[in-house]
């Protein structure tokens, strides 16, 4: 008799764990995985320890704290014009991995199809076929990564419950334009299907690209859950805050999953959180300009290396056309960029239902210190003899 159960038997290890491993081995540069390698804001940590003292150290309220519900409420109001109650449409969530997950288990009966953009964040598939779900998969295509609308619109039928949208977009950097936006909150429309929207991302875009969200267009309020977190625009990914924004009846199949699963995330994290959330729009502005520069950096040194990334509009990963390179495969090729040239990067074929489709793509994370990528670009000249 096996001990694990079926549901989780053919997950595997993710293809993070297994090149941080390799690249630990080797001491590789990690260019692989998506987290920064330097220091979380000073206010960030002030703020916490503050939150610990004042003993702040007990449960949540299951749906958050009522100044971070606050805070979120009113930076979606800030930002993208919205007016929700932070009382019944926001739900704290021990980050957006929780946010993805408790919507899942919220809104998709066994049976039900959920169309998912590939290369996909490696956590929607899991949920999907945990809840019973059947991903559906629409695949976006490089060096544009654009939506056909015909082919979009196939992958809708009456099954379809439920419809995820990453944007700015990992790994490819995508940023989702109006045209898209509106495609997809029509299909929505026609087939009364409810969207999720992951937008861990959505403070950082590059080159005047503006961060659209779905719950704003026509008819999309009321069918729309907006997943968001703390860890990648305050430089925080180990404190997993995160939040779901929803009318009151998404939200509540949310919540109910929620209480579940985590009931409430750290709540010295959680009040912490509020001073972050609370930040003027200049933050946005220099963490723009922050990865910006970090962007054009690791660009130049992947052209300088004699490889071919794909243009990024957002998140803080580049992909790499490695097809004409000559290796077997991505995974091939970082193996070996990890072994023999020491700079790891995560081969995206594990972000696909079909991995042949990355086979020719290698993702690049540029969220790192300037003697990082400094170093990794140096390391990189090493393919100039290839
Ligand atoms: C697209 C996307 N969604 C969600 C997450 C997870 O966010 P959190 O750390 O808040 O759970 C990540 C982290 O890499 C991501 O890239």
């Amino acid at each position: 008799m096996s001990y694990m159960a079926q549901r989780v038997a053919d997950f595997g290890t993710t293809i993070f764990y297994e090149m941080t491993t390799l690249a630990n081995e080797h001491q590789a540069i990690n260019l692989g995985q998506g987290f920064p390698d330097f220091a979380a804001p000073d206010f960030m940590k002030e703020a916490a320890v503050a939150a610990i003292q004042s003993d702040i150290n007990q449960y949540a309220p299951a749906n958050g704290r009522p100044a971070l519900r606050e805070a979120v409420a009113q930076k979606v109001a800030d930002l993208y014009g919205l007016q929700v109650d932070p009382n019944t449409e926001v739900t704290i969530l021990h980050g957006a991995t929780e946010g993805i997950f408790a919507t899942v288990m919220g809104v998709v009966n066994p049976g039900d199809e959920v169309i998912v953009f590939e290369p996909f964040y490696d956590s929607y598939v899991p949920a999907i076929k945990m809840a019973g779900g059947i991903p559906r998969f629409y695949t976006l295509r490089p060096p544009d990564w654009q939506i056909d609308e015909a082919e979009l619109a196939a992958l809708f039928n009456n099954k379809t419950k439920l419809i995820i949208v990453n944007t700015p977009h990992n790994p490819t950097g995508k940023v989702f334009n109006e045209t898209e936006l509106k495609l997809i909150a029509n299909l929505c429309q026609t087939h009364d299907v409810i969207a999720m929207t992951d937008e861990v991302y959505e403070h950082i875009v590059f080159d005047g690209h503006q961060h659209l969200t779905l719950y704003n267009l026509p008819g999309m309020a009321q069918r729309t859950v907006m997943v968001s977190s703390l860890g990648k625009t305050f430089s925080v990914t180990g404190w997993k805050v995160g939040w779901a924004v929803a009318q009151p009846e998404l939200s509540r199949a949310v919540f109910r999953a929620h209480q579940f699963m985590t009931f409430c995330g750290a709540a010295p994290l959680q009040e912490a959180a509020v001073t972050a959330v609370s930040q003027p729009k200049a933050f946005y502005t220099e963490l723009t300009e922050f990865y910006t520069h970090k962007r054009n950096f690791l660009v130049d040194a992947l052209k300088s290396a004699g490889l071919s990334p794909i243009n990024t509009s957002g998140t803080y990963f580049v992909m790499v056309d490695i097809a004409k390179l000559g290796f077997a495969d991505d995974v091939a090729f970082c193996r070996y960029l990890t072994t023999e040239v020491g700079v790891a990067a995560i081969p995206p074929s594990a972000f696909y239902s079909t991995p042949a489709d990355g086979a020719g793509l290698a993702r690049f994370a540029f969220c790192k210190e300037e003697k990082t990528l400094a170093e990794a670009a140096k390391r990189l000249q090493r393919l100039q003899k290839l």
